[in-house]
């Protein structure tokens, strides 16, 4: 297991900031993560905790897929979103951008992967 200090699992969380259209909500998030290498911050924090802790291996929601099973779901404005395992905020930030969730939530342990979602979170607006 991976050791932690209570209160270091981040979690990411906004509220209703209003929905921007799919396609274009689709291009600002890839935009606000073309720079970034959630599987390189992930190799380092598991490497600087030296652990090999299966259910932190890594991988990110293909956005596009994602949009198109969100859309599927059909989420109401009351609904929340929750990302267990959030990684660099992916999936979070594309249903904050393409839906009308209530709130949007991600958890997530890695301080690394944490840090990042934070940092895209607090770009977001100027990026709308
Ligand atoms: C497969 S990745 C998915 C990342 C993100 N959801 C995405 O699709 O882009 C799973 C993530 O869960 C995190 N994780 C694993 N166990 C966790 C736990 N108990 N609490 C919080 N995060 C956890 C890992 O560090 C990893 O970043």
């Amino acid at each position: 297991m991976l050791d932690h200090e209570d209160g270091a699992i981040g979690r990411l969380s906004m509220s209703r900031s209003g929905k921007v259209r799919s396609r274009p909500a689709l291009a600002i998030v890839e935009r606000l993560y073309a720079d970034i290498d959630g599987y390189r911050l992930s190799h380092l924090g598991r490497r600087r905790r030296a652990t090999r802790e299966r259910a932190l291996t890594y991988g990110e929601v293909l956005l596009a897929p994602f949009l198109a099973i969100l859309r599927e779901a059909n989420p109401r404005r009351s609904e929340v979103f929750y990302d267990l395992g959030s990684g660099t905020g992916k999936a979070v930030l594309m249903a904050a951008t393409a839906f009308n969730f209530a709130r949007v939530v991600g958890i997530e342990v890695l301080p690394e992967l944490h840090q990042v979602a934070e940092r895209v979170l607090a770009l977001l607006p100027y990026a709308l």
